[in-house]
């Protein structure tokens, strides 16, 4: 369990988590709005040197795609959807078969069903107007 106290934290945070996932992985976010999610999504974009990393999530669709070198980055963000559908969970599902792709998903309890039993589960939580606790379970088994 950790408390972070200001955004720059959380981003840390965020900074240590995406050597984990540097060659592949899957996070899922958990938390109320404004718990952080998307503050820790930045960083892990920092942390990736994505340029024009987008906060806000996309209109049409619930995927955003950030091409790095020999991998892809997907920030998926499930917050409209009151549970996921079936198109979409395929979509996932087949983003996740490469293994070098880097999968990070907001409100992930919408598809807790079928998220990989390999995974970084983060929890967020409102404490008070500038700090968040935030508690990281590694499932990965490395
Ligand atoms: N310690 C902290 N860590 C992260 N964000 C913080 C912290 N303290 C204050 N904040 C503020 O809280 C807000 C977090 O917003 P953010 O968009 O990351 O939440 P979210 O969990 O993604 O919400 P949503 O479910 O609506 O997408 C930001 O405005 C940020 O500046
Ligand atoms: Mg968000």
């Amino acid at each position: 369990m950790i408390t972070s106290k200001s955004e720059e934290e959380t981003k840390k945070i965020a900074k240590k988590i995406a050597e984990k996932v540097e060659n592949g992985g899957f996070i899922a976010l958990f938390g109320d709005l404004g718990s952080g999610k998307t503050v820790f999504v930045k960083g892990l974009a920092e942390a990736f040197n994505i340029k024009g990393f987008s906060v806000k999530s996309p209109t049409y669709t619930y995927i955003r795609r950030y091409p790095l070198e020999i991998k892809n980055i997907y920030h998926i963000d499930l917050y409209r959807l009151e549970k996921i559908d079936e198109l979409l969970l395929r979509e996932i599902l087949e983003l996740m078969e490469d293994d070098k792709n880097i999968l990070i998903i907001e409100w992930a309890e919408k598809m807790l069903e079928n998220l990989p039993s390999k995974r970084i589960d983060v929890v967020f939580k409102y404490l008070d107007e500038n700090s968040r606790q935030i508690d990281i379970h590694d499932k990965t088994g490395n």
